[in-house]
């Protein structure tokens, strides 16, 4: 699914926490190893959706925080996890104060903030003086095993296909936290896997947000597409790679006061 909408966002909650909960399950273990994540970190996670990223910050005892603009993703974190600190809000403008947090990650939902740099700004205000900020998303549509899918069900569809967006490249994230002023210690690719046990599944996950009349006219294209991708049993397992990238904030806090006067 595309687009930063919450409304669309709180549509496929239950969806997304289905299917796709746990699919940055890799990219979660190798920011929590990178970053030494451990018990008494404060931790927040912006964009959690569902809340996975929350439940394994718990299990290791550390103290989890989360955040994300789409109802009924918060209404499913908080019911993961009902006494931690989780908020109804963007990544854009956080109700937290400065330095609040030793690290502040975000999977697979930077890119839907508005402006990423102006997001990323946000992270580094809450987030300790020498604290780390940690971003994962999809690396570039040739590394991924649903971009190939997703391109055939585009061209039936006659849509011109998207350039991958800056992110998803080579350098992208690390230009991003280098404007932010962080001082990057780690990037590199995680490889992330996607399976479905059967064809419903497929089309269910693949389609998630998608109207009926869409899915009906689309399920051939995309198990036709999947084809190469089909496993043992009859389902399918897709293998993607994101990108990362950790960054240390400065000292003291580097961020200007947001909105400052009427002139910046
Ligand atoms: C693809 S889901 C990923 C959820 C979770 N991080 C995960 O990896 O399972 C993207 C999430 O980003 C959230 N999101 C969209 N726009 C956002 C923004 N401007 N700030 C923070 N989160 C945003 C959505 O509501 C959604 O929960």
């Amino acid at each position: 699914m595309d687009g930063a909408d919450e409304d669309g966002w709180s549509a496929v909650a239950g969806v997304w926490a289905e299917l796709w909960g746990d699919f940055a399950d890799p990219a979660r273990q190798r920011v929590i190893s990178e970053t030494g994540i451990g018990p008494g970190s404060r931790v927040l996670d912006v964009g959690c959706g569902s809340g996975e990223f929350l439940g394994m910050l718990d299990r290791l005892g550390a103290t989890p925080a989360g955040i994300d603009p789409a109802p009924a993703m918060i209404a499913l974190a908080r019911a993961r996890l009902p006494t931690a600190d989780i908020r109804l809000g963007s990544a854009e403008g956080m109700p937290w104060p400065a330095a609040t947090f030793d690290v502040v990650t975000a999977f697979n939902a930077l890119q839907f903030a508005e402006d990423t740099l102006d997001a990323l700004h946000e992270f580094v205000r809450v987030t300790a003086p020498n604290g780390l900020v940690a971003v994962s998303n999809w690396a570039e549509g040739a590394r991924n095993d649903l971009n190939v899918i997703e391109t055939s069900v585009a061209l039936a569809a006659g849509e011109e296909l998207r350039p991958d967006g800056e992110l998803r490249q080579a350098g992208g994230l690390e230009e991003l936290f280098g404007d932010a002023g962080l001082d990057v210690i780690s990037a590199g690719l995680v490889e992330v896997c996607w399976e479905a046990p059967n064809d419903e599944v497929l089309v269910r996950g693949v389609l998630m947000g998608e109207d009926p009349d869409t899915i009906a006219a689309t399920a051939a294209t995309v198990i036709d597409a999947a084809r190469p991708f089909r496993i043992e049993g009859g389902g399918y397992r897709l293998v993607n790679a994101f990108r990362y990238a950790i960054g240390r904030t400065g000292p003291q806090a580097t961020t200007p006061a947001r909105n400052s006067s009427p002139s910046s």
